[in-house]
């Protein structure tokens, strides 16, 4: 049982593949339970319709033991909160509707999160936390952006992909060399073991702090198909140094630009988020030209990275303290323009 004047903030994740919820209590993370969906593994992709049913056999259990890890009761609830977007509809439609008839039957306040700044309040769910101005590398399935944030809820976008995300990268290319979805934590598995420098791809030279990903996907894909017709066996026997050249491509493609929207604003609190920033060489590297050049880098542990609800519970406890609270009757999923 928590004290009356507690906080106590229920989160739901449900916009790609994996269902989550999480409870905040005073702006601190009590639970933060996440179901993954093996279902897509065969496919090679999320599928949709699959992913929405999925939602929906998941969300009982996954918010009961997110409330069950708390401690709390739904009665304890202050407030709900929930994805708004961006994301796949039919998957956003479960945890809106769910969010919002708990909303509606216990008259909580209902809290809308935008996905992509929930993935940035990741930074602060654990310490140390960035100070603002603060720039971050948002790297997912879905996104790629370079953002500066003034403050908790005001966030500018200097940069973005023009086509694929940084994940999307990694996961179409593993699917041309047989890998299953999702294809980026096994290119960074296997390229433990390569060489990163054994072969070169090319990356987009689009300008400014703009990224471009379809380029490489392509590249990929010819270099491999030559490849095969000298060797059928190419893939299986250079699996780890073409994950690595993979790898290195993208990492170093996205660092480069990190550098010049460094230069460019001259912020240097600087941090990754969002499922990429899980890549061992991306950590790895950001520390390393942080130390180089004195930025002071900030990378949220694992758990935070991909998709959850706890960067939910996060966003939404400092809307809640901001009084940004959803009208029932407003649209559930507005477009965002980025
Ligand atoms: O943020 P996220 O969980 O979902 C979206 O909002 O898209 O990101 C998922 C993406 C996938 O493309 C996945 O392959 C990638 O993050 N990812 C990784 C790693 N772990 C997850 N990519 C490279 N290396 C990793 N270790
Ligand atoms: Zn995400």
């Amino acid at each position: 049982m928590t004290p009356e004047n507690d906080k106590v903030i229920l989160a739901i994740e449900t916009s790609c593949d994996d269902t989550s919820a999480s409870i905040c209590i005073n702006g601190k993370i009590c639970s933060n339970i996440v179901a993954d969906q093996e279902v897509h593994r065969k496919y090679g992709g999320v599928v949709p319709e699959l992913a929405s049913r999925a939602h929906q056999q998941n969300i009982v259990p996954v918010v009961d033991l997110a409330l069950k890890t708390a401690g709390v009761k739904i009665q304890d609830l202050t407030a709900v909160s929930y994805t708004q977007g961006p994301g796949l509809l039919g998957s956003l439609m479960v945890g809106s509707s769910f969010a919002r008839g708990i909303s509606l039957s216990r008259n909580l306040p209902l809290i809308g999160v935008n996905h992509i700044q929930a993935h940035i309040m990741a930074h602060f769910i654990d310490e140390p936390q960035p100070e603002f101005p603060f720039l971050c590398l948002l790297v997912s399935g879905g996104h790629t952006q370079i953002v500066s944030m003034k403050s908790h809820s005001e966030m500018e976008v200097i940069g973005t992909t023009l086509d694929d995300a940084a994940g999307e990268a990694f996961d179409k290319t593993a699917k041309i060399m047989g890998l299953p979805y999702p294809g980026g934590p096994l290119i960074d598995k296997y390229a433990k073991d390569g060489n990163p420098l054994k072969f070169k791809f090319p990356d987009s030279r689009v300008p400014e702090l703009n990224f471009s990903f379809s380029g490489l996907k392509t590249a990929v894909m010819y270099f491999l198909q030559d490849a095969e017709k000298e060797d059928p066996d190419f893939i299986v026997k250079n699996l780890n140094d073409i994950c690595a050249s993979i790898q290195h491509t993208i990492v170093s493609y996205l660092l480069r630009k990190l550098k010049l929207a460094v230069e460019q604003t001259g912020i240097t609190n600087v941090g990754l988020a969002g499922g990429v920033s899980a890549n061992s060489s991306l950590r790895f590297n950001l520390e390393q030209i942080g130390k180089e050049k004195s930025w002071d880098t900030f990378i949220p542990d694992f758990q935070y990275c991909t998709d959850n609800a706890a960067m939910i519970a996060m966003a939404a406890h400092y809307l809640y303290e901001g009084g940004n609270f959803q009208s029932l009757d407003a649209v559930p999923f507005p477009r965002y323009d980025y």
